[in-house]
């Protein structure tokens, strides 16, 4: 017999889905992005309960060493000209990295060091990002449907939005069928 063998939590890599374990979705919508994107007057403009980005948390692990695996669903649209994305944030913990994994659509992770130097790295299904300690990070998603990016981070990493208030130093914007990169 078999029947203590634990069967874990699954992801179907194609969309991102989440099953067999307790799951925690946090859905940021748009009235909970004000600032963060350049055109303030399409953000107004905007319908405040449209789902920007969902985010499913397998469990609550805790303490120093233990992992946590989430999900974001970053829905495709935009705020005038500008790409929908996360609100992006530094660690907490500032020295601890992260990896995320792209599983569906196409778009952008920024990176930005605290001296404000910023990259950009292509997202895809199966592209692996490692996030060094130290570095910002927010999706952007420049395709249209929607991107879908597995993480695994430290418990123990925390967020600091706060840091990030005067924005990332590029921001990302349709341009014909492709987009442009431009500085502040
Ligand atoms: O841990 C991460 O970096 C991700 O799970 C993000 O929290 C997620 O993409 C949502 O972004 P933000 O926390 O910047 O709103
Ligand atoms: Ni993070």
């Amino acid at each position: 017999m078999n029947s203590d063998i634990f069967l874990p939590s699954q992801v179907a890599w194609a969309t991102g889905a989440l099953a067999g374990g307790p799951l925690i979705r946090k859905t940021t919508r748009l009235t909970d992005l004000p600032g963060i994107f350049a055109d303030g007057e399409a953000w107004r403009r905007g319908n405040p309960q449209q789902s920007v980005y969902d985010v499913d948390v397998l469990g609550s692990p805790a303490g120093e060493g233990a992992l946590c695996v989430g999900v974001t669903h970053l829905h495709t649209g935009n705020v005038g000209d500008e790409f929908f994305m996360t609100r992006g944030h530094f660690h907490a913990r500032r020295e601890q990295g992260e990896v995320y994994f792209g599983l569906r659509g196409v778009g952008l992770l920024l990176l930005q060091t605290e001296a404000g130097d910023a990259r950009l790295e292509e997202v895809t299904a199966g592209s692996v990002h490692i996030i060094p300690p130290f570095t910002a990070h927010r999706l952007i998603n420049t395709g249209k449907e929607t991107l879908s990016s597995l993480a695994v981070w430290p418990v123990i990493a925390g967020h600091d939005y706060a840091a990030l208030a005067e924005g990332f130093a590029l921001r990302v914007f349709t341009s014909g069928q492709g987009f442009e990169v431009r500085h502040g």
